[in-house]
């Protein structure tokens, strides 16, 4: 049984499905955005801008945040930036959503968010050995009309940039229902479709996305073994899951501790539940950290860990292509830090 050091599990390469640019963006970018765009910015030192203790503290936080998101610029600098902090937590390739709901509020078009961050990706695409695909997720508060709106654009756009939809925000009190023409015609259009749900929501939210809507991934899904017969069909139909365990304790509040985490038995009962970090600038607390937390909590050995990086691969949306020539670079540098460390090859 080989058991992996911090330093290793942070160089292990790895995919990330479940990350949110204005949540990962930098305080102090932030902060510096805040200031030339004449922002009024709530605290001093930019690093207490990420303190809270709720989800709805934490959505407060995030429209402070995306108060100070102006300019195509300003996307492309914190879309940039979190792919740089990315590759430092050993991520090759990654599906990211951004969220547009919250600026549209305050009267930037969707279009010139997606002109900064679409160019970032080409960007960091070439720059920094980094794959990376967007999703963009609809404000479920923002409602059915803006939920359309948001399908018709991603329709639109270059789909090898664009992958995806999917939604976000709070999860109580909405009727997830609302939402079916949305995804129907982010389906027609040939959009891979995924959803926030069974975060602080009940299973059935996660049942309206996969059998009412079509859904190719669940995010969060937390709630998931609640329901039987819901996890059953998870696991027949090998529909992922993108875990974010540290989020649970920190943002939804729904479980004390990573160890407390269902993800073990998900992972157990043959769910692909895969290891993401959500909100990284914010939380300050990347999908490196993730690991190590995650095989702390669980003893996971070097091979699980290894196992749950490959799992990435198999949940993404990349082309059979992309995903074969990815399972290809793991394996490679598996071994190679494996010998690094002196540890035995994997069996
Ligand atoms: N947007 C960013 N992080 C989120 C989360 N954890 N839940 C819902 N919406 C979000
Ligand atoms: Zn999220």
């Amino acid at each position: 049984m080989t058991v992996a050091a911090a330093e290793h599990l942070r160089r292990l390469p790895k995919v990330e499905l479940h990350c949110h640019i204005e949540g990962a963006s930098r305080a102090s970018t932030i902060a510096d955005l805040a200031r030339r765009n004449g922002v009024e910015f709530p605290v001093d030192d930019p690093a207490d801008l990420y303190k809270f203790t709720s989800l709805n503290q934490f959505l407060d936080i995030y429209d402070v945040i995306c108060a100070s998101l102006q300019s195509a610029d300003d996307f492309h600098r914190i879309t940039y930036e979190c792919l740089e902090d990315a590759v430092s937590a050993g991520v090759r390739y990654r599906e990211m959503f951004f969220s547009p709901g919250f600026v549209i509020r305050l009267g930037v078009p969707v279009s010139t968010v997606w002109e900064g961050v679409s160019a970032a990706v080409v960007d960091a695409r070439a720059d920094l050995d980094v794959g990376c695909r967007m999703i963009l997720d609809f404000d479920k508060p923002s409602g059915p009309g803006h939920a359309l709106e948001m399908a018709e654009f991603a329709a639109a756009q270059d789909r090898d940039l664009l992958i995806g939809m999917g939604a976000d925000s709070v999860e109580r009190g909405i009727d997830h229902r609302a939402f079916a023409e949305a995804y129907a015609a982010a389906g027609r259009a040939g959009l891979k479709r995924t959803m926030h749900a069974g975060e602080d929501g009940p299973a059935e939210n996660i049942a309206i996305g996969v059998r009412e809507f079509g859904c190719d991934r669940i995010d969060h899904g937390f709630r998931l073994l609640d329901d039987p017969a819901l996890t059953d069909e998870i696991i027949d139909r090998q529909i992922p899951l993108t875990v974010c365990p540290t989020s649970n304790v920190m943002i939804a509040n729904v479980v004390p501790d990573v160890a407390s985490h269902p993800i073990a038995r998900q992972r157990e009962l043959g769910v692909l539940a895969t290891v993401n970090s959500d909100d990284p600038g914010m939380m300050r607390f990347d999908v490196a950290d993730e690991y190590v937390a995650v095989a702390e909590a669980f003893d996971y050995t070097l091979e699980e860990m290894e196992a749950i990086a490959l799992d990435g691969i198999e949940a993404s949306w990349a082309p059979d292509d992309e995903k074969a020539a990815l399972r290809r670079r793991f394996e490679s540098e598996f071994a190679d830090l494996r010998s690094e460390y002196g540890l035995p090859a994997r069996a």
